[in-house]
């Protein structure tokens, strides 16, 4: 594993390689299921586009998107992880909402992600980037205040999201929040419903574990939350789950 990667001028020059000297090994589902969106070396260039990613979710984007920066606080305190990058400017616009003395780490398992968002953001020491794996995570226990996962748990087989999770719980603090943005079982007569199956069935297998089941059936029995709070958005097709620990 390396040392976070500070997002300063100098490493803005460090990009192609990002400096990361141990390469972690991609999860299979990765390679095999969603290569043509995040591995692929023209999926960046594919879609670093705010106006598809909002496509995709149905002009929702910017509303999810505001919802989970909500979630973390306005301005947003402490220590917070962002566990995966995303397209579009929801990283841009967390590292704004920053309070002065706070800090955002972001983990993403692959390079081309992060050197991508690298070049998305204007330097600042309060940022951090670090390759890692969500499901192992090495990070000290309850080292963050908070940590949001928007879209990544229905892009994971169902033990790579248990495992994720768990981590999500081990390294916010007592008190602290996790901000979870994803998919949901939308209502029966949804518009939309008989075409997110079709996609779900052929491009992304294994979200349709988020329509059978609530994200609390995935949550670490060892480490129960200690509260829960769930609205669903666009007729349900959509969540914002926030879990204290
Ligand atoms: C957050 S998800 C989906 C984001 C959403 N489609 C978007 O861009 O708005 C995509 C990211 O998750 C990352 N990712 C997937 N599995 C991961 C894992 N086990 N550990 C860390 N990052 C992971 C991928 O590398 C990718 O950058």
């Amino acid at each position: 594993m390396t040392s976070p990667v500070p997002i300063t001028g100098d490493a803005a020059c460090d990009v192609p390689e990002l400096r990361l000297p141990h390469r972690l090994p991609i999860p299979r589902y990765l390679e095999t299921v969603y290569w043509w969106a995040y591995v692929h070396p023209r999926a960046v260039h594919l879609f670093e586009r705010e106006w598809l990613v909002n496509l995709i979710l149905f002009g929702n984007y910017g509303r999810l998107r505001d919802r989970a920066l909500a979630a973390l606080g306005t301005p947003i305190h402490g220590r917070t992880l962002q566990v995966a990058c995303v397209y579009g400017d929801l990283t841009l616009r967390l590292r704004a909402a920053l309070a002065s003395n706070a800090r955002l780490q972001v983990v993403d398992i692959l390079p081309i992600q992060l050197k991508n968002l690298l070049a998305k953001l204007p330097p600042d020491e309060r940022v951090t980037m670090l390759q890692g794996d969500s499901s192992s995570l090495t990070t000290a226990d309850a080292s963050f205040d908070q940590v949001l996962l928007f879209f990544l748990l229905h892009e994971q087989p169902e033990p790579v999201r248990r495992a994720t999770l768990a981590e999500a719980m081990r390294v916010v603090r007592p008190g602290g929040k996790i901000v979870i943005v994803d998919y949901h079982r939308p209502a029966r007569l949804h518009p939309m419903r008989p075409l997110m199956w079709a996609v779900f069935r052929k491009l992304e297998p294994y979200a349709i574990d988020l329509w059978c089941h609530e994200i609390e059936h995935f949550l670490p029995e060892a480490l129960p939350p200690a509260s829960m709070h769930k609205e669903t958005l666009f007729g349900g097709l959509y969540q914002k789950l926030i879990l204290i620990r």
